[in-house]
């Protein structure tokens, strides 16, 4: 396992037990072709014979040489203007105008482990066995650059992760217009493109397509990563399934505008290039200067779909997700913004907090209007001190008695934004992001900072330390409830104004990374209006993200679904919230409301306080159940079951690592009258172990289970005479199926 070279022929060969990544040198222009990407293949001393050379009506490299156009070769990382016309992974503008660059083979690196990235998030071992990275050092003798491509492989996880960095070696500065973190040229089309899109109150919702001639891409042009695409994207073979067949997946590590692109050529090459969004980036380096991009995570999976999102689920919960939270129990939490919204005091708040301490609720969060004068969103962001109209004692007061009760306090910031009517305004307005001269659009009435300056991160750092240090905080939720508009910061030059956005979100991972610095033990939720970051950046310093706003079980289970192909359960933030729900009015039974939030993080959203006795004790057997559960929940394999998308029915379970315990979830949004017998087949079961279900006398193996499945009907043998008081069949039913090893 790990990487071999054949040095004569500069091959390069990255391999564990069930991946390849193969790539070499070209003879005479030194760039870099790709051979081969994916399922494990022997080792061979040679993979000359993989070369592909046809003579087709082209521009070519070499004179007399019909055979040298890189059009018509793969490529590691591909440039535009010498015979290759498809979209580049890389250009870069001289000083007299070139956007024509040469980078060609210098040598390589290679070592055990993996290297941190300088102010960026990234994927990480904590042992120097877990990985072999290798680094390709490259030159462009013109520009009088360097550029260093980054491999690492996982010796144990299907990934491979990749990013570049260009290093201005000369005395002229030049302009990046663009620098992916991957490309990949695969050697055909037939494959889907799935990826989440979305909107506000909606995020996730899975796409696929099949793949057309052309490009077509998702990305973001918005300042984060957004609700619209998420910074991920795969290629699934047309006839693959949740279980079976090939799939590629490509999830970038980072929170800013994005590009995931997919370029079909005419000769049905797909490339494959993910990184930051070219749109609106220019990043002028100047001599001496270095530029990195962010790391794509790479998946190959031939257990499909599935296959591929428990490598990411582990991947991101192990080795992205760090720190103090990475391993602990998440806490049961109960915000108060739904219950609430602006319009609460102290007392109303604590008496949220006994109730749900009573109930074995173990974090409060104190959500938005704590500060300033905020009895509504006009006014107040960027003040992050108390009303002390609504808390007399402060945070530091109320976090106290929180702390007596024996219960977590939290407590909610959005710390890049500023309303006009502020302090902060008066003391500082050029320190909102505008175009001189330009209109300033609001969202929600607020405006954003600009992170790309220090000396706003460190202010805002100022204010947040300042409640910190004083009071009992355990969880912060981090929000950003609008995009940037009229993008520019006046700290910049006029020719960097297209390195403003990448600066911003540098900013923000500045101010987490000083947060966490001084409070390890804090635990950060992030949060965009919901789920408008919800990207593998944001986990490096928020474990948690706040999935969407839209906390109806039913809109869930599609939300919940879609973020499941890639971030693991203990990420995604879930919540049972009241009846009629604020998102969609309707009325979902609490049982299904806690059915879907516990493959998640696991909380409430109401006012407990108004919740009659009888759901009252409903919450408290939740809270007992998850406590008992979470363990398994959060760090076993999850398997999607029954698509919400494609029918009537979701469903998803999670197997313990040592397939001795698994608890399924069965989700029916409308009902159906007398139904034929519905049998669910389970996933990722021993087939050998005898199970029970739900602690019923009769038991089942494992190889019973996935390939008959479980009964979904009533059961009503032995009970015929139970007829006349039958459970008739309920809209937004919901059923958990708790599976144990049967001890013989
Ligand atoms: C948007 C978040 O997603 C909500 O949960 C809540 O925190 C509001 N912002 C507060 O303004």
């Amino acid at each position: 396992m790990g990487i071999k070279i054949n040095q004569e022929n500069k091959e390069f060969h990255l391999y564990n037990k069930e991946v390849s990544y193969i790539f070499r040198v070209l003879e005479k222009s030194y760039q870099l072709e790709q051979l081969y990407y994916g399922k494990r293949i022997r080792h061979r001393d040679s993979f000359s014979h993989l070369i592909e050379r046809e003579v087709r009506p082209s521009c070519n490299m070499f004179e007399y040489d019909h055979t040298s156009s890189l059009e018509h070769i793969k490529q590691e990382y591909p440039s535009y203007g010498t015979t290759d016309y498809r979209y580049p992974a890389h250009m870069i503008t001289n000083n007299i105008g070139s956007s024509i660059t040469n980078f060609k083979y210098v040598r390589y690196e290679m070592e055990e482990g993996k290297k941190p990235l300088d102010g960026l998030p990234a994927t990480y071992v904590e042992h120097q066995d877990e990985a072999d990275t290798l680094r390709i050092i490259l030159f462009d003798q013109v520009l009088q650059a360097t550029l260093i491509l980054s491999y690492t492989i996982y010796n144990h996880r299907n990934v491979i992760t990749r990013h570049a960095k260009f290093v201005n070696e000369g005395n002229e500065a030049f302009f990046i217009n663009n620098a992916m973190s991957a490309s990949v040229d695969l050697p055909d089309d037939q494959y889907e493109m799935v990826h989440l899109n979305g909107a506000w109150a909606r995020e996730g919702h899975i796409e696929a397509h099949k793949l057309t001639k052309g490009i077509q891409s998702i990305y973001s042009s918005r300042g984060a990563s957004s609700h619209v695409h998420n910074p991920f994207l795969a290629l699934k073979r047309l006839s693959a399934t949740e279980d079976h067949g090939e799939v590629y997946g490509f999830s970038l590590v980072y929170s800013g505008n994005f590009l995931a692109q997919v370029e079909v050529d005419p000769y049905s090459v797909s490339r494959v290039l993910v990184g930051i969004n070219p749109f609106q980036f220019t990043w002028r380096l100047n001599p001496t200067q270095s530029f990195q991009t962010p790391e794509c995570v790479m998946v190959y999976s031939d257990q499909g779909l599935n296959g591929m999102s428990q490598t990411y689920h582990q991947l991101y919960r192990e080795r992205l997700v760090r720190g103090f939270w990475r391993d602990r129990t998440r806490p049961i939490l109960i915000n108060n913004w739904e219950a609430t919204y602006f319009d609460f005091d102290e007392e109303k708040v604590f008496g949220i907090a006994e109730t749900a301490h009573q109930l074995g609720i173990e974090l409060f969060v104190l959500d938005d209007g704590w500060f300033g004068k905020r009895d509504d969103d006009t006014s107040s962001l960027g003040d992050w001190f108390e009303d002390r109209k609504k808390l007399p004692n402060g945070i530091e007061g109320l976090s106290e008695k929180v702390d007596q009760l024996g219960m977590k306090f939290g407590l909610w910031f959005e710390p890049e934004m500023i309303c006009k009517d502020t302090t902060l305004y008066e003391q500082h307005p050029d320190w909102l992001i505008s175009t001189p001269n330009r209109r300033e659009s609001h969202g929600r009435n607020q405006f954003v900072l600009d992170f790309s300056k220090s000396e706003v991160v460190e202010h805002i750092f100022q204010q947040m330390d300042t409640i910190l240090e004083k009071s009992k905080i355990s969880y912060i939720k981090w929000d950003m409830n609008r995009y940037i508009t009229e993008a520019y910061s006046t700290s910049l030059d006029a020719d960097q104004q297209g390195e403003m956005f990448h600066r911003y979100i540098l900013g923000v991972y500045q101010l987490y990374e000083k947060l966490i610095e001084k409070y390890p033990n804090i635990l950060f939720e992030s949060c965009a209006g919901g789920g408008g970051r919800f990207d593998p950046g944001m986990l490096y310093y928020a474990p948690q993200t706040w999935t969407s706003d839209d906390t109806d079980a039913v809109e869930r289970l599609k939300i919940q679904y879609g973020h499941s192909m890639v971030y693991p359960l203990n990420a995604i933030g879930s919540h049972v919230s009241t009846i009629p729900n604020h998102q969609v009015g309707r009325r979902t039974p609490i049982e299904t409301r806690a059915n879907v939030a516990y493959f998640g993080t696991f909380g409430y959203e109401l006012d407990i306080t108004k919740l009659t006795e009888e759901d009252q004790q409903k919450v408290k057997e939740q809270v007992a159940f998850f406590k008992a559960n979470r363990h398994l929940l959060h760090t076993g394999d999850f398997y999607r079951l029954l698509n919400p998308f494609e029918s009537n029915e979701t469903a998803w379970m999670v197997v313990s690592q040592d397939q001795k315990e698994a608890i399924v979830g069965y989700y029916k949004v409308l009902a159906k009258p007398n139904e034929k017998y519905n049998r669910l087949k389970l996933n990722g079961l021993d087939p050998n172990k005898l199970y029970t279900v739900n602690g019923r006398n009769s038991s089942h193996y494992g190889d019973e289970l996935m390939n008959i499945g479980i009964l979904l009907n009533q059961d009503y043998t032995d009970r015929a005479d139970e007829y006349w008081q039958r459970d008739h069949p309920k809209d937004y039913d919901s059923n958990l199926f708790i599976l144990k090893e049967k001890t013989r």
